[in-house]
């Protein structure tokens, strides 16, 4: 067994030192299925199996879109007297002082300068600080916030340095919601869609697929065009993202203004299990003041409750995020911007979170629109994946969703209206794309300012990972084409078959072990599972397979079997072979894994079966692996300790 081999040599030579590493580099076994086609239908957002999870989300205890104080286009900040009378705080009785906000660190901590005293209306010289004011004759404490200053920012690049937005100096614009397929969109954020498509005129990319996992990996393909895998060092959290070959830290981007942010600070991309930044990545960056509120109580008028997963006092991350944004946007307006902007808060935690956002996006969509020069500007809306842990994503449309995160983009006027790119577009809304992909058409629309002509127009390499989304892509792309692992090609159809067959158990046992040498090699505190039951089981069958499907379906369904034996003697054709995925419980915890492996009927008994990437579990762990310290193991052991008790 090729790949087993090659995993036991090392875990044996290698271990405890590129474990990781090596996980994401057993995944690699091109096989039949990679090098098809890809199939590209729109998933039904409304699927039958979907409906008991779409609920109505509970309200936030959060959601006023203005504080105490703002600052005017001059950078001075005032009191809002509608929120102050709203309050009953009268601002002429209070002692008010700030207190710049500095990193210290790097990304890891923040701390408070001294106080500085102001009265108002002020100009205040930092970019992120802390605002506290006491009654001036009782001296009790009445506010007390963190906030940021648009139009001071220490870290930014000098405002001369900016050059102009132009046709062939354009800005780029991303704004991401993270754990949101494009059906996901679909169903929470009717307004904004609709607002979206007919008032924007916004593509829609149907065919938009992850690279990885989670967020990092398909972040980092959106914005190095490479894959995680090739930055170890990063990826294991032995150094600081600052090393990665960000887009914003291209020669060409010294006259572009940047923004990367992320509303939660505790889950960012570059931070989760990741030591983040060492030094301010672009001259926008929100960690700060993310780090900032989660250091002391809020006070507006009474003491407010800590900052939670979604609410900073009355504010919520999502608008303290946009408003951030567009801040960039207006001090930036007219002139050339590249960044992301990436909310965690707005859907990461329930299936249905994300219906909230969708008043708060539309008004800021509106808003843009009206108030920003779009005519020079690609604005790249965007998900990293479906909804990803728990309820909805273990049905079988769920898991689907996942591999499609929602993508839409706007282009401006002077691209559309050439009917060459504007073609090219349209047709690779329907086509096989990813993050590379992206990553390619920003790269080149910030390097060249314009598209660039191609070669030999379609005429490039069928096998290029990285295409421009404004030049034709081959309607004939693979998943290895497009640089997408194994584990998440969705490409083929799909055949349920029964989960009660001894070759589905087998398949299931196998995959079981599988997840038991990967603990037992690393830990002996961690419990063996067994399989309890097969949830769900479906095979895709390479192209040669293909033509053997209805002996297969005869396998698995006994109905069409009479039919199929007539058609076909049973041991002509190697009925089973394909690429199985399995979804299935085991015991201790009632864990829930997600596999895939591929079974040969006619190979070697070490041959027969090859799991693919490495098995993925569906539930939340919480507290089951708190004996391991390993992140990568975290998903793959119940502690034993857990038994006992
Ligand atoms: C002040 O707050 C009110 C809501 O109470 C809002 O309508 C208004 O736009 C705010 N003004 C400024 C300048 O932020
Ligand atoms: C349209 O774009 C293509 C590709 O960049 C370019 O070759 C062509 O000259 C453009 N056509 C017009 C009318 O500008
Ligand atoms: C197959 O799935 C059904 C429904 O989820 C379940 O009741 C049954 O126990 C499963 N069979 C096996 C062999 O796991
Ligand atoms: C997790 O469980 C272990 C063992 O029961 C316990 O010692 C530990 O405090 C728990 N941690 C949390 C965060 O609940």
């Amino acid at each position: 067994m090729r790949l087993r081999t090659f995993k036991r040599i090392i875990f044996g030579s290698l271990f405890g030192i590129v474990v990781i590493v090596s996980f994401t580099d057993i995944s690699f076994v091109p096989s039949g299925v990679m090098h098809t086609p890809c199939n590209i239908q729109p998933m039904d957002p409304w699927d039958e199996s979907l409906k008991p999870y779409l609920v109505k989300p509970k309200k936030l205890a959060c959601s006023d879109k203005f504080d105490l104080f703002y600052f005017d286009y001059h950078g001075i900040l005032h009191v809002n007297e509608s929120v102050a009378m709203h309050y009953n705080i009268l601002h002429e009785e209070l002692n008010c002082a700030y207190q710049p906000i500095k990193r210290l660190d790097g990304d890891s901590e923040v701390v408070f300068a001294d106080k500085v005293r102001f009265s108002l209306p002020t100009a205040i010289k930092s970019h992120v600080f802390r605002i506290t004011c006491h009654h001036s004759m009782t001296q009790k404490l009445v506010y007390d916030m963190t906030h940021f200053n648009p139009f001071w920012n220490e870290y930014a690049k000098l405002k001369k340095t900016v050059g102009h937005e132009t046709p062939s100096t354009p800005s780029v614009l991303l704004l991401g919601l993270d754990s949101v397929s494009r059906s996901h969109a679909t169903r929470n954020l009717p307004k904004s869609l609709n607002f979206l498509r007919n008032e924007m005129g916004a593509y829609d990319f149907v065919g938009y697929r992850k690279v990885g996992e989670n967020t990092y990996p398909n972040l980092v393909a959106l914005l190095t065009g490479k894959s995680h895998s090739s930055f170890p060092f990063v990826t294991n959290n032995w150094a600081y993202a600052d090393s990665l070959p960000f887009l914003w830290k291209e020669p060409f981007m010294k006259s572009v203004a940047t923004v990367y942010s992320e509303d939660r600070a505790e889950i960012a991309a570059f931070n989760y299990i990741k030591r983040g930044f060492e030094k301010v990545p672009t001259d926008y960056y929100f960690r700060p003041y993310n780090l900032a509120l989660h250091k002391f109580q809020p006070v507006l008028n009474e003491q407010l409750p800590k900052p939670d997963m979604d609410c900073y006092g009355y504010r919520n991350y999502f608008e303290l995020l946009l408003q951030y944004f567009k801040c960039f946007l207006q001090v930036n307006n007219y002139k050339r911007k590249f960044g992301i902007i990436w909310s965690n808060q707005v859907a990461h935690e329930e299936f249905t979170a994300l219906k909230r956002g969708d008043e708060s996006l539309l008004e800021f969509l509106t808003w843009m629109k009206n108030n920003i020069n779009m005519q020079n500007t690609i604005l790249v809306i965007l998900s990293d994946h479906g909804y990803r842990i728990g309820g909805a994503s273990l049905t079988h449309i769920g898991r689907e969703e996942n591999n499609n995160p929602w993508l839409m983009m706007i282009v401006p006027p002077h691209l559309k209206s050439n009917v060459t790119i504007e073609r090219a577009i349209r047709k690779n809304t329907q086509r096989l794309i990813t993050p590379f992909d992206l990553y390619q058409t920003i790269y080149d629309i910030l390097k060249y300012g314009n598209v660039p002509v191609p070669v030999h127009g379609n005429d490039v390499k069928p096998s290029l990972t990285r295409r421009n989304l404004f030049h034709p892509i081959p309607s004939f792309r693979t998943c290895t084409d497009a640089g997408i692992p194994d584990y998440y090609c969705t490409c083929h159809e799909k055949t349920m078959v029964a989960n009660n067959s001894e070759l589905v158990k087998d398949l299931a046992k196998y995959i079981v072990q599988t997840i038991n040498e990967i603990v037992s090699a690393n830990e002996n505190s961690c419990a063996t599972f067994t399989l309890l039951k097969i949830r769900e089981a479906s095979v895709v069958y390479s192209p040669k397979d293909k033509l053997n499907i209805p002996t297969k379906l005869a396998n698995a369904w006994t109905s069409i079997g009479y039919f199929g034996k007539l058609l076909r003697s049973e041991n002509d054709l190697d009925q089973l072979t394909g690429r199985y995925n399995i979804m299935f419980m085991v015991s201790p915890g009632d864990a829930v894994f997600d596999g895939l492996v591929d079974f040969s009927q006619f190979s070697d008994d070490a041959e027969r079966m090859t799991i693919i990437g490495q098995p993925t579990r569906l539930d939340r762990y919480g507290n089951q692996s708190h004996c391991v310290d390993q992140l990568s193991l975290k998903p793959y052991c119940y502690c034993t300790d857990l038994i006992a008790s």
